[in-house]
């Protein structure tokens, strides 16, 4: 039985992984990390790594990016293997998640749901096709509880996309401080916050005379659990790397 330690177990993805592994007969969940109020929690709850008492076999981030120092440290010092699914992490972080992979094995996404990568290839698919005869733009829906803007979701889109063009795109954020047409190295990002919105991405491919329109909706957070425990369970016993979604597709 895998036991798995959750990293932000009393915010809302930690309380979603902890019914989806509930469920599971292949992983358990041995303890918790959460500076929050952890009363009623089935399982010991500490406030950083350091502080647990019982080795877990992996650890499942969902928490926010001022955990990092805290879960590498402990990855680097007990070989512990990390997936972090949190998002909103500096350039400066993930720089310093790319060192640490070096000698941990670590695995990252900046959303664990099998569809969001799906909708990465088919993007990447249609922006061959069209080239830069259609505008691109991006649009992503949160709930309103949401920090970070845009998406890391939506980010792991456009890096994907840009890739695709030579000369790269750049991605605009903001249209309303400055007074110009839209240029067509652009791909246009949006950001939409409001009630309970789980999470929803679209890819608008925007042509003379015709638009294609990519989306991904999930309506339940159970997605994102469910993804993040098959690359908790895939991690185990890998060399020290970053590993991501792809890596977990080519291996299923
Ligand atoms: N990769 C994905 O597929 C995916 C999917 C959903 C959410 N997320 C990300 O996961 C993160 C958590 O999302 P959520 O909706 O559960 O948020 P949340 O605010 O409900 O929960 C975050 C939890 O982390 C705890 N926490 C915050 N700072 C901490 C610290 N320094 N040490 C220990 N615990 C700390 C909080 O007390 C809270 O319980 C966010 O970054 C979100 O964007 C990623």
């Amino acid at each position: 039985m895998v036991k798995i330690a959750i990293s932000g177990i009393c915010g809302k993805m930690g309380r979603t992984l902890l019914t989806s592994i509930s469920e599971r007969t292949d992983c358990e969940v041995c303890c918790g990390i959460d500076i929050g109020e952890a009363t009623g929690c089935p399982v010991p709850v500490c406030k950083t790594p350091a502080e647990m008492q019982e080795k877990p076999d992996v650890i499942i981030d969902y928490s926010h990016p001022s955990t990092l120092n805290g879960l590498l440290d402990y990855a680097l010092a007990t070989g512990t293997p990390v997936v972090l699914a949190t998002t909103g992490y500096s350039d400066a972080q993930l720089q310093q998640i790319r060192k640490a992979a070096e000698s941990a094995a670590l695995f990252s996404s900046f959303n664990m749901s099998i569809g969001i990568q799906l909708l990465i290839a088919l993007s990447k698919k249609a922006a061959a096709v069209l080239g830069n005869q259609f505008d691109i733009e991006i649009i992503e829906k949160h709930h309103n509880q949401k920090v970070d803007a845009p998406s890391g979701t939506a980010l792991m889109l456009a890096n994907a996309l840009c890739a695709e063009f030579d000369p790269p795109k750049h991605l605009t954020y903001d249209r309303h401080s400055v007074r110009r047409k839209r240029e067509i190295a652009e791909i246009g990002m949006h950001s939409i916050r409001g009630g309970t919105i789980v999470g929803e991405h679209e890819v608008l491919f925007a042509g003379p005379d015709e638009c294609i329109s990519l989306r991904h909706t999930a309506s339940s957070k159970r997605v994102f659990a469910e993804g993040s425990v098959n690359a908790a369970l895939f991690l185990i016993g890998k060399e020290p790397g970053l590993y991501d979604m792809t890596h977990l597709l080519d291996e299923a």
